[in-house]
């Protein structure tokens, strides 16, 4: 299928529910909705150690799940989300203080340290996935990083839930490998740091002070591939 016949999911339909239905598709593995999204932000503390981004953006921040937890993670910063879905950012503007909620065709006007894209990927066809990566890396300050969070190919869960969530109906999931080689080979940034997380259900709780150790096994429900602008 050629990409302009690739029908995309229409997220303005999801902003009232995106919530809901995620809380239900995830349920089985964690109540805590949260605990996906902190994941994320936790590794993304965790590399940014060294060097505290001033300008976040979160490229595809749907309602903004996760922009309450990067303000909180990085308090020094300024927090943007952008997304394609306007009632998204609306969502964004009348729910989530703090942070500035920006339309896709401004970012040209920003500069960023950290850009930050979590599971808008697999809803990009494959055949503008490289220029969607350059233009990113065109949004970043010198010294800037971009990390990219998404659903695990190899995790049958992962399959599973993907192929059975309304919102996932245009997913094309993308492999490890093709993640990074976006961000080295397309868009010229050097690896920072890659692995694979979400390993243990709310059952296994006791063990998530493992994942770390685990990252390079590709058993993780997610993963992630970070690198940066020299
Ligand atoms: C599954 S949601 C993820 C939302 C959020 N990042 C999260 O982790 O909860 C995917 C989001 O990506 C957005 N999106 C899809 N393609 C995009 C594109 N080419 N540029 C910007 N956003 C896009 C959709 O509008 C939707 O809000």
């Amino acid at each position: 299928m050629s990409h302009d016949q690739h029908q995309k999911v229409d997220f303005d339909l999801y902003a009232e529910k995106y919530e809901a239905l995620l809380q239900s598709q995830l349920s089985f593995f964690e109540g805590d909705r949260s605990y996906f999204t902190r994941a994320k932000v936790d590794i993304l503390q965790e590399l940014m150690q060294e060097r505290q981004p001033k300008a976040i953006l979160d490229f595809g921040c749907g309602i903004g799940l996760s922009l309450p937890f990067l303000k909180a993670a990085f308090p020094g910063a300024d927090v943007y989300g952008s997304d394609l879905s306007e009632k998204s950012l609306q969502y964004v503007r009348d729910n989530i203080p703090g942070v500035t909620a920006l339309p896709d065709g401004d970012l040209e006007k920003k500069r960023f340290d950290l850009i930050f894209v979590s599971c808008v990927y697999h809803h990009i066809h494959p055949s503008l996935r490289s220029e969607v990566t350059k233009r990113l890396v065109s949004l970043l300050n010198p010294g800037g990083s971009l990390g990219i969070f998404e659903h695990n190919p190899y995790n049958p869960v992962t399959q599973r839930m993907v192929s059975t969530c309304e919102f996932d109906e245009d997913a094309i999931l993308l492999r490890p490998a093709e993640t990074s080689r976006l961000l080295q080979d397309d868009g010229g940034l050097k690896l920072a740091s890659k692995g694979f997380y979400l390993f243990f259900p709310g059952f296994l709780k006791a063990l998530r002070g493992m994942e770390k150790m685990l990252r390079p096994l590709p058993l993780g429900g997610q993963y992630f591939v970070v690198a940066s602008k020299s």
